[in-house]
């Protein structure tokens, strides 16, 4: 099994946290994300621990809530002691009604609209992640009116190439995120911030992409950084506080996916950083992560039902799911790939080579090409795994398909984290 959350019941069921798949399908219905509570707290305690014991311990992990964004997600980062990385005020209001100390939130994206800006300002957040030029004069301008002045990271572009899918690549110079540092334009930002009265420069940021597993692109863009910090103590008399180098790390979604050890790989990001500032001649950092699916994907599963079946002779199976695009869009854009179990015959052979398909007009609507299961039956429960970041962050409501409730396993019990979207809900804002 992929994770070790992961088992197989007497009746041949598949569990996951210790419980019956195929029961909670029945008890709550499908589609249903499934979450493991304890799995994302252990991951949050493994960052937290690594980073504290290796980089120091002013140093801690941001959850990345774009990755899963829900009150009860923001109340777990909470008692955890997490700090948040939010994109837009939409994740702000979600984590400030839940009760999460905003001082500890960091407001990033590459367009936030006057709007944001203030609306982050009333709500009295911690830090912007600033991203550009005209981006830090409305900063200072808004901070200006309120009085305050306003602590900020800079994003900028290490120029790094990732090795990973095209759309999750974020640290190359050619990028809508942040400022380039191989162009002399985060010289100048920085040059910027420390003029402007209402802004208070702490650091730098960069995010190389996400879905990473070798180790190297991390520690290059950590080099690249420090030196950035020395050139600019040197040029500018200026030496960053702060250095936040993302999140990104991988996880396994299949066999063939290495398996991450996160604490061994922070220890020896720790060494390369640490080894760069001697070498440099600057303090080591405060070192923030940001880590959004490697908290919570393997936390997750979908539970679907399986309905009609097509085979094509010559082509290929077409299994039909209740469920798709709608809640994971993932292989439509990504071409992502997942482990699919039939949860109800995980002892049964896998030798039916089929597809997976969605229930929404869409030739593309599909979660999987090409899998091997047992052969499934119409109301046969489908899990899709490892689903606990960006499906329920990025689900629609395409075809008008309601949202699948977020079910949370704990160690003694479960409850509905989302209720399932009823076509109310769905048609709430419409007039
Ligand atoms: N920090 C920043 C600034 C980011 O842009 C991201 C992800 C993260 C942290 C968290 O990265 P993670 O640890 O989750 O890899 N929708 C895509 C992923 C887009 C990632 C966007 N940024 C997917 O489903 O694969």
């Amino acid at each position: 099994m992929i994770c070790d959350n992961l088992g197989i019941n007497e009746k041949g069921h598949l569990t996951f946290a210790g419980r019956d798949t195929v029961e909670l399908a029945e008890k709550y219905g499908t589609p249903a994300y499934i979450m493991d509570e304890e799995k994302i707290r252990e991951k949050c305690r493994i960052y937290k621990k690594a980073m504290a014991e290796y980089f120091g311990g002013e140093s801690f992990p941001l959850f990345a809530s774009k990755s899963l964004c829900f009150k009860q997600i923001y109340r777990i980062m909470k008692e955890e002691g997490m700090g948040i990385d939010v994109v837009s005020p939409g994740e702000l209001y979600t984590a400030a009604s839940a009760g999460f100390p905003l001082e500890n939130a960091y407001f990033h994206g590459n367009n936030k609209t006057g709007n944001d800006i203030a609306y982050a300002m009333d709500n009295s957040i911690g830090y912007f992640v600033c991203d550009n030029c005209d981006e830090l004069y409305a900063i200072d301008r808004h901070a200006k009116k309120r009085g305050i002045k306003q602590k900020i990271l800079l994003r900028l572009t290490p120029g790094i190439d990732p090795h990973t899918h095209a759309k999750i690549s974020t640290g190359k110079v050619d990028s809508k995120f942040g400022t380039a540092i191989e162009t002399g334009q985060a010289d100048e930002l920085v040059k910027l911030a420390l003029s402007l009265e209402n802004i208070e420069l702490r650091g730098y940021h960069c995010h190389i992409g996400s879905q990473i597993f070798e180790y190297k692109p991390f520690s290059d863009a950590a080099k690249i950084m420090i030196d950035f910090i020395a050139k600019v103590k040197n040029e500018q008399g200026y030496e960053a506080h702060t250095l936040n180098i993302g999140g990104g790390m991988g996880v396994r979604y299949v066999e063939s996916d290495p398996e991450i050890d996160y604490a061994t790989n922070i220890k020896s990001l720790s060494e390369i950083i640490k080894a760069e500032c001697a070498a440099n001649d600057v303090n080591m950092p405060q070192i923030l992560m940001e880590p959004g699916r490697s908290i919570v994907a393997d936390a997750g599963m979908t539970l679907y039902t399986v309905g009609a079946k097509k085979e094509i002779p010559g082509f290929k199976n077409y299994v039909s799911i209740d469920g798709g695009m709608p809640d994971n869009p993932r292989y439509a854009l990504y071409q992502s790939e997942y482990t699919v179990c039939v949860a109800n015959r995980m002892n049964e052979k896998a030798d039916y080579e089929c597809t997976i398909a969605g229930r929404c007009c869409e030739s593309g609507d599909l979660i999987q090409e090409g899998v091997k299961i047992p052969e499934p039956q119409r109301d046969d429960v489908l899990a899709v795994l490892t689903t606990g970041a960006y499906n329920y962050a990025m689900s629609s409501n395409y075809n008008a398909i309601a949202k699948p409730p977020v079910i949370m396993l704990t160690k003694d019990g479960e409850y509905v984290a989302v209720k399932r979207e009823s076509f109310e809900d769905m048609t709430a804002c419409q007039m």
